[in-house]
This record gives structure tokens, C-alpha cells and sequence, in this order.
């Protein structure tokens, strides 16, 4: 194992530089206790690279990216972006990350953490024992099907997109989902809309066709994403890992997000088949509170230890920020979104400061 890691830091928009920031102090914490160290690059994508270089990523982010071990990336987005072009706009800078480093597997774990039971939306025992994870493929269906776009007809103005996946993108995608069932509880159930969709039924075919050949010994279910996500609040602790294409799995993971009580508390990967790995929370960018020391860093500092975990082997120093996670929420320190009776609130950088006297116990 390197001891010297090279990490890509892209703060993006809204509370983007502030949550980066907590994490930063973290991860430079844990590496000199675990004895590495990372060496960092920062560099501008989504409205921030707008305003600096006119483009939402500049082909030098992606060169710092594809140069490193490893990407954490805070949120991308604002609503003075909103009615440029597409081409311009921060989301097509994140689209064009994820192309361009070809992370075509994004993993969201979903995990209820005690301490933060009640905070979610849902009774106690409908969400208690949640632990699931899902599988969205990042990098073809509807997002970046083609043909797209807008015409002028006779009859009115038309707009479309494409919903397209080749048997290739399945299998992949399909595979990563299905190791990752296999060294969790077994269980793996896919999420299309074979009743309706071609490319669903495809889908369903590959996923079929893959288990009976490699993984017979995997529990697979498939759903409806209708279904998938009725059941995800009747009765989220159903699921173990959930597979499925781009835009359900933008929603799904949404609507898991929540089980959790906020969607501040969540991190993600997004993986290729080789190169950097790209970490990030699944929360946005709040533009709203940005800048008010309101945020909640949780969801970045967990995905810095997905980072250590999955995209430097440093499982070590990965656990020991999520301890320091725990140790904190049992402290009873939250932050505005997550606040209950009893508990004491903290601003973002108050909870750094509890965050860092965590790691040492
Ligand atoms: C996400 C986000 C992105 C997506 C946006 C910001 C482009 O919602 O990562 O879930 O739709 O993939
Ligand atoms: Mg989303």
C-alpha cells in the first residue's frame, strides 16, 4: 500500500467549500495518525468553474482527476446557473465528470444510524434495521441517450430524450451489483419497468441471464420501479441491494436518502472499471444556507471515508472517521437539520471542531 495518495478536491457551489473544508481537516487527522499522506489538488467544476474559466469542467479538472488516486468532490449547482444553456450549466459539468472518468457504477449506501432514528420521517419500527445499498448505473440510460433535444413542428414545440442501455452496460453494472450482494446478505433486487419499457426488458433478461450463469447462489427479486418505490417506504428493511439504471436510481436513492432522516448523512462512490474513484455526497448544494455556517458536513466526511475505504484501501483511517461520526451523533451534537428535543445544535464548523475531538475519543 502507497502511503502517498493524490486526491483531486473539487469544492463545486453553495455549501460546497465549507462541508470540503471539515472533511479536509479530517482527512488530514486520520492520514497522520495512519501514518499516509495525501497530497491535495484542488480544482473548480460546476457554477464556480463557470465563473472562473466559462465552462462548468474545464478540461484541466478533468486532467487533475484522471492524474489522481482518488476524487472528493463536495456539491455542484445554483440557482443563478439555471437558465443558461444546458451545455453551461453546473449538472452537465457533473454529467461530463462521471462520462469522462467513465464511473458507470454508483453505489449509495442507506444506512440508520441509532442515534438518528427519530430524525427520520417514517415510525421507528418501519425504519429500524435499514441497511441497504443502491446500485445506479451513472453513465447511460435516459441521461445520456441519444437521440435528445428540441424541435420546432408543426404542431407545437417537442422535446425528447432516450432511454437506451446495450447488453453491455447491463452486464457491467449488473456484476457490481451482484459481488456486492454476495459479501453483504445475499440478497440483490433489481428495479426496472419491464411491463412498459423495451430497454427495461432488456434489463431484466441480462440480469436474469447473469445470475443463472454466475451467480445462482445470489437471492435475485426483481420490481417494478413503482413498486420499488411504494415498498421503499412500507417496508425499506425488505431490501439489501438495490440495481438499477440511471434515472430510477436518481429517484430511489432520493427516497432512501430520507429513511435516514436527512439526506445530510449520506455519502456515495461512483466507479469505473479501473482509474479514480469519485466520492461525494448525495446531497446538493444547498444554495439556500450556503454560507451560514448551517451545513451539515456528515454526509462529505463519510464520503471521504468511503474515499479511504474503497478508493485508497485505508480501511483503517475509513472507520475511524465513521466512528468519529457515530461518537458525535451519541453525544448528542446535530446539526440545524437533524436537531431533536435535548440534543445541543452546531453550526458546520462547531461540529469540525466535536468532529476532530471524536477522532481522539
Ligand atoms: C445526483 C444528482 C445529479 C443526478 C444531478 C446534480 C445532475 O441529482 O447525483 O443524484 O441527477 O445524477
Ligand atoms: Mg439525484
Amino acid at each position: 500500500m502507497s502511503s502517498r495518495h493524490r486526491i483531486t478536491l473539487l469544492a463545486g457551489d453553495g455549501i460546497g467549500p465549507e462541508i470540503l473544508a471539515v472533511a479536509r481537516q479530517l482527512l488530514d487527522a486520520v492520514s497522520l495518525r495512519h501514518g499516509f499522506s495525501l497530497d491535495y489538488n484542488e480544482q473548480p467544476i460546476g457554477g464556480a468553474a463557470i465563473d472562473s474559466c466559462g465552462v462548468p469542467l474545464p478540461e484541466s479538472t478533468l486532467e487533475a482527476c484522471r492524474a489522481s488516486d482518488a476524487v472528493l468532490m463536495a456539491a455542484i449547482g445554483s440557482p443563478q446557473y439555471d437558465s443558461l444553456p444546458r451545455q453551461q450549466r453546473p449538472e452537465t459539468g457533473l454529467l461530463g465528470l462521471r462520462a469522462g472518468l467513465g464511473l458507470f457504477a454508483n453505489l449509495r449506501p442507506v444506512k440508520i444510524l441509532p442515534a438518528l432514528i427519530e430524525a427520520s420521517s417514517l415510525r421507528r419500527e418501519v425504519v429500524e434495521g435499514v441497511d441497504l445499498i443502491v446500485v445506479r448505473e451513472l453513465t447511460s440510460g435516459i441521461y445520456f441517450g441519444s437521440p435528445k433535444g428540441r424541435v420546432e413542428t408543426d404542431a407545437g414545440v417537442r422535446a425528447f430524450n432516450t432511454m437506451a442501455y446495450s447488453d453491455h452496460e447491463i452486464d457491467r453494472i449488473a456484476k457490481v451489483g451482484f459481488e456486492l450482494a454476495k459479501e453483504r446478505s445475499g440478497r440483490l433486487c433489481s428495479v426496472d419497468k419491464a411491463n412498459v419499457l423495451d430497454v427495461s426488458q432488456l434489463w431484466r433478461e441480462r440480469v436474469e441471464s447473469l445470475h443463472a450463469s454466475a451467480y445462482p447462489e445470489v437471492a435475485l427479486s426483481h420490481l417494478y420501479v413503482d413498486n420499488a418505490a411504494m415498498q421503499l417506504v412500507r417496508q425499506p428493511s425488505q431490501f439489501d441491494v438495490l440495481l438499477t439504471g440511471n434515472l430510477f436510481g436518481d429517484i430511489l436513492s432520493d427516497e432512501a436518502a430520507m429513511l435516514s432522516g436527512s439526506i445530510g448523512m449520506l455519502p456515495s462512490a461512483s466507479l469505473g472499471s479501473d482509474g479514480p474513484g469519485l466520492f461525494e455526497p448525495i446531497h446538493g448544494s444547498a444554495p439556500d444556507i450556503a454560507g451560514q455556517d448551517r451545513a451539515n458536513p456528515m454526509a462529505m466526511v463519510l464520503s471521504a471515508a468511503m474515499m479511504l475505504r474503497v478508493g485508497l484501501q485505508q480501511e483503517a483511517a475509513a472507520a475511524a472517521l465513521e466512528s468519529a461520526v457515530d461518537l458525535v451523533l451519541a453525544r448528542g451534537y446535530r446539526t440545524g437539520d437533524l436537531m431533536a428535543p435535548g440534543c445541543t445544535e452546531l453550526g458546520c464548523a462547531a461540529m469540525a471542531d466535536q468532529l476532530l475531538a471524536a477522532l481522539e475519543g
